[in-house]
């Protein structure tokens, strides 16, 4: 159960706040943050995993807002970067940077240089090139550069087609026999220190035993790695531990410890992950007011102001998001989303609409929710959609020239703007109506 968002006496709260208060005073749409949530989370994967000696580096994609980094740097946590950009947030946030591990395909000589100039954990490297490329930026630093090599598994996640990076087809990582020329290349480069290895296998994973097969595939050469007097120290596993979106979605931490944490131990390693969305999915909500309910041919249209561009999941993966109203006379004290959730059809009492619940933008991709069971709403009524922590603000766009909406934290019975909802002078600053230079072809 996520206590953290939980119904009390017909509506919801995100821990001591009732939501209503928070579109009251800073509008809508608005993202809603429940701080404990996150901490909470980094400290299951700790307590799971701490006969491996965890560090717990949050991967800065999943949510990189600014305090909620810095509640997680205070917590003790250490950072996933994929960019100078999140290298740069995690630093500003208050990150050690010898807890920031940095990955990505396409890393630039400039990001890497940033990166070592701050004094970062490792580079997760992904090709024979990158290699290269860190040695000789290195190189020019008179330094070495602490990496890893992220190994490529060919490992099926099981999970949706655009978030599996671990099989053979996918563009991360390095497969197994280019892993061994590596090795050679890192020998011969004189400005690179290898000091782990990588494994991502994909998001939103929701069986033990796809970490541990990637984990498998990779235990003989790492074997072999150990041999060959390169002093390792962690074996990262990636992120990619799945959440209930759904009832009886997600899996308890537990279970992944328990097939993964013996196999990282008989390597010698510790270990290193990358959690995004178990983290921050199920710790944050997207409110949204109803503008219209529009009953058109068959279907009824629940028009509310949050937005594809706001959380754009549901249009690009077909994602479930419970959509929920924020108050309903009746629902138990405690209602949550979780394993045991009412918030199901059932509940939508004696008299349901089946509402497409849409958003203002001109696609008709541009949805939340599609034929769901939900109580009467009316113009003006609050809707919460769920799990909207992981992927929602992170992925979120000005397209139709719409303001991205204000970010809010929650700290117990207190709540604040951790980010200020767009302007229209926010949403055209540096463009220019007229030429400020031009250049001659
Ligand atoms: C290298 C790497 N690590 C960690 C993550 C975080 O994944 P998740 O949010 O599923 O935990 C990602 C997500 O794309 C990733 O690419």
């Amino acid at each position: 159960m996520n206590e953290e968002f939980h119904y009390k006496g017909g509506e919801l709260y995100c821990e001591n706040v009732p939501v209503t208060r928070v579109a009251e005073r800073i509008g809508t749409p608005v993202y809603i943050y429940s701080q404990n949530h996150f901490i909470k989370q980094a400290n299951a994967i700790r307590e799971a995993f701490k006969e491996v000696e965890p560090l717990v580096c949050y991967s800065v994609k999943a949510n990189s807002n600014l305090g909620l980094l810095r509640a997680m740097a205070l917590a003790g946590a250490g950072f996933d970067a994929v960019s100078k950009g999140e290298v740069y947030r995690a630093l500003r946030a208050g990150a050690e940077p010898g807890k920031v591990v940095f990955a990505g395909v396409g890393k630039q000589a400039d990001e890497v240089d940033y990166a070592l100039s701050q004094g970062i954990l490792m580079f997760n490297v992904e090709s024979e090139s990158e290699l290269d490329m860190i040695s000789k930026v290195a190189g020019k630093r008179k330094v070495e550069a602490p990496i890893a090599l992220r190994l490529n598994p060919d490992v099926d996640p099981k999970t949706h087609k655009y978030i599996a990076t671990g099989k053979r087809e996918n563009k991360f990582g390095i497969d197994l026999e280019r892993a061994e020329k590596c090795l050679t290349r890192i020998k011969e480069l004189k400005n690179l220190r290898l000091r782990g290895l990588h494994i991502h296998i994909g998001s939103q994973i929701t069986q033990a035993d796809r970490h541990a097969e990637a984990i498998d595939k990779v235990t003989p050469f790492i074997e072999k790695v150990k041999k060959g007097d390169f002093p390792l120290e962690f074996l990262n596993v990636g992120g990619g531990f799945g959440i209930s979106y759904q009832p009886g979605e997600g899996l308890a931490i537990g279970e992944f410890a328990k097939i993964m944490v013996p196999k990282i131990k008989a390597l010698g390693l510790k270990m290193l992950s990358e959690p995004g969305r178990f983290i921050s999915g199920n710790g944050g909500i997207l409110l949204n007011r109803v503008i219209f309910d529009k009953p058109s041919g068959d279907k009824n249209f629940l028009i509310v102001d949050g937005a594809m561009n706001d959380l754009l999941r549901p249009s690009i993966y077909q994602a479930y998001h419970l959509s929920w109203p924020v108050k309903q006379a009746g629902l138990p004290d405690g209602a949550a989303l979780g394993d045991k959730s009412p918030l199901t059809d059932a509940a939508a009492g004696k008299d349901p609409v089946t509402y497409d619940v849409v958003g203002p933008i001109c696609e008709s991709g541009d949805y939340f929710a599609l034929g769901r069971k939900l109580p009467r709403m009316k113009e003006g009524d609050l809707l919460a959609v769920f799990s909207a922590g992981a992927y929602g603000f992170s992925m979120s766009s000005n397209y139709n020239t719409r303001g991205r909406p204000a970010e809010v934290i929650v700290n117990g019975n207190e709540f604040w703007v951790a980010r200020d909802r767009e302007t229209l002078e926010d949403q055209v600053r540096g463009e220019r109506l007229t030429p400020r230079e031009t250049f001659k072809a």
